[in-house]
């Protein structure tokens, strides 16, 4: 199979505009931190692949392209080598199945200040538990063992974007919005 090297100048990914919108959100997102502390602490050595999936998955809840495509650059590995460890090991999952995806932190931070609540309250309005997709396919309910938002808790995370403090009331209401849609 043909290497894809994440750090040369031609890797299509590093040129696209979903490059930049990576970027703007690996530095706004500090589950990216997380991975950053993840990579250093393992001193950026290529066998911590598989740690630093790890904890994406734990973070991000599944692995997604831009996760996987920040993680071949923090180790200087190909793209290829990333997704073929990633889709080698059932335990990892590069998408979520559902249209929507809602990902409560269940960390310790957030547990102490409700999320278990908050999951309570989506597992009943979805008919599914953690870690499944609504009937209707519509949300992909996840958990994430902190996401970096400790400050925040409890930090819910709804089509990538970072909620804090947040109420079962206010999680409901924006999963209403996502079944009503067509
Ligand atoms: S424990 Fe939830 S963000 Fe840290």
């Amino acid at each position: 199979m043909p290497t894809l090297n994440p750090q040369s100048p031609s890797h299509p990914d590093l040129k696209s505009p979903q490059s930049s919108k990576a970027k703007d959100q690996a530095l706004s997102d500090r589950r990216f931190k997380t991975l950053d502390m993840t990579m250093k602490r393992n001193q950026f050595k290529h066998d911590a692949l598989i740690e630093v999936l790890h904890k994406a998955q734990e973070s991000f809840g599944y692995l997604e392209e831009e996760v996987l495509i920040y993680i071949a650059r923090g180790l200087k590995l190909p793209l290829s080598r990333v997704y073929g460890v990633a889709t080698f090991y059932h335990l990892f999952s590069l998408k979520p199945s559902g249209a929507h995806t809602c990902i409560v932190c269940l960390g310790t931070a957030c547990y102490v200040k409700g999320s278990s609540k908050v999951l309570q309250a989506l597992e009943q309005e979805l008919g599914t538990s953690v870690g499944n997709t609504s009937a209707d396919g519509k949300v992909s309910l996840l958990s994430a063992r902190c996401i970096g938002a400790c400050g925040i808790a409890p930090a819910v995370v709804f089509d990538g974007v970072v909620a804090g403090k947040i109420e079962p009331e206010e999680t409901l209401k924006r999963i209403q919005a996502w079944e009503a849609e067509d």
